[in-house]
């Protein structure tokens, strides 16, 4: 193995420019070559018709930061099997040959993923280093620790505006069909409450904690203020498990729908309940808020980051994970494995797993969740209690997501 090709595809995200440096300066302690192929799979597949590549060498790599979000080597979302040229794969492989390189490695999701096995497969030699900033990876995989700091952060600052004009906030963010990033980052902003596709929502559940607990603030605070906070993660889904979202959206090209209209319909089915509660106007009369035909009851309002949550800055956390995951990409290919994906690097162990198995999808843990129930916060159903189990461990670190 002399030299490797190097893509990420799928949602960029944090972390992805530490997997590249990773794998680059480990191949460079190597004697080994790494090349960008560029904009993902589409670049893969069109590799044969390029005049040239470029090299990560140290010169090109101090030309980005590690810690810049997104990827210097840029995305598509393309699934090859999809591609209807039956010389599809004979195509890639010219390509490989043309620039002489013996092995790839690939950060990606789990579209980009199940690719990736598609690929080893067909007999490409190739590594995976697990992105994804909606965490629903068997591995932890960059982009998760940073779009949840920077959730965390919009949301705890919403809260100046929130608090302002004492209004409910509700903000949408990205995941897809798994809450990691809706509850996690809404735990660190203590957000009021969480709405994750793991736990389909009742509404009169929403609604009856969200009446108690907005009009309690603003009746204690001294100058009757207050807000009360939602994350909403854009995959929820009702109570009768039908989906919540705007059909227009259109699907992706790996065929999902794309997801959007979340944060609207709980907009919406909180200002419903909000115009049928005899107690609120009772509750604005009696905080002075008040104005007939006017202001009747507090507003709702949506806020929808989109892009803003996986792109700027990569956490320290996503920063170190990609120079580990890219540097054991290195080294896996180096020992001649292929279709595995990176798990972690612990010491000397060099963790991975079977590649076909890693982008299995992975759901919110509903004990954990029973745990910040029992502390206050609403997931849309009736709390459940939480039992712990107490087991006296022997140091071993594990993260929490
Ligand atoms: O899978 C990552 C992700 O950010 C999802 O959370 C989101 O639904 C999707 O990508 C948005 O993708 P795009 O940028 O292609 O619209």
């Amino acid at each position: 193995m002399k030299k490797i090709g190097i893509l990420t595809s799928g949602g960029d995200c944090g972390g992805l420019n530490a997997v590249l440096k990773g794998a680059a300066l480990m191949a460079e302690s190597n004697g080994l070559e790494l090349y960008i192929i560029p904009n993902g799979y589409a670049g893969l597949y069109n590799l044969v018709d390029r005049d040239n590549l470029v090299k990560l060498d140290l010169q090109r790599l101090d030309r980005f930061d590690a810690s810049f979000a997104g990827s210097e080597a840029g995305h598509s979302r393309v699934k090859i099997k999809a591609i209807r040229n039956p010389e599809k794969y004979n195509r890639i492989k010219e390509g490989m040959k043309k620039f002489h390189l013996d092995g790839l490695i690939i950060s990606g999701g789990d579209d980009s993923g199940s690719v990736m096995v598609d690929l080893s497969q067909q007999g490409v030699s190739c590594i995976h280093a697990p992105k994804t900033m909606d965490l629903d990876l068997q591995t932890y995989s960059v982009g998760g620790d940073s779009t949840i700091n920077r959730i965390a952060q919009f949301v705890h600052d919403l809260k100046t505006t929130g608090k302002t004009h004492n209004r409910v906030l509700v903000t949408e963010v990205f995941g897809r069909y798994a809450g990691h990033t809706a509850f996690r980052s809404g735990i660190a902003a203590e957000a009021d409450c969480i709405l994750i596709p793991e736990i389909p929502v009742d509404w009169n559940i929403v609604y009856e904690h969200l009446a108690k607990r907005f009009t309690r603030r603003i009746r204690q605070s001294d100058v009757h203020s207050g807000t009360y906070t939602i994350v909403v993660a854009e995959g929820m889904k009702n109570a009768d498990g039908s989906e919540i979202f705007d059909e227009s959206a259109g699907i992706d090209a790996f065929g999902h729908k794309k997801l959007a209209g979340a944060g609207k319909y709980t907009c919406q089915q909180i200002q419903k309940r909000m115009k049928d509660d005899p107690a609120m106007p009772i509750f604005m009369k009696e905080t002075g808020m008040f104005v007939e035909g006017v202001y009747e009851i507090p507003e709702v309002r949506e806020i929808h980051p989109g892009h803003l949550v996986r792109a700027g800055n990569s956490s320290a956390y996503d920063v170190n994970f990609g120079f580990e995951a890219g540097a054991a990409a290195v080294l896996l290919l180096l020992d001649g494995k292929s279709g595995v994906t990176v798990s972690k690097v612990k010491g000397r162990k060099v963790e991975y797993i079977e590649s076909s198995k890693a982008i299995m999808q992975r759901h919110v843990d509903l004990d954990q969740v029973a745990l910040h129930e029992s502390l206050g916060i609403c997931f849309g159903r009736t709390p459940v209690a939480y039992e712990p189990i107490l087991r006296e461990m022997d140091g071993v670190y594990e993260r929490i997501y």
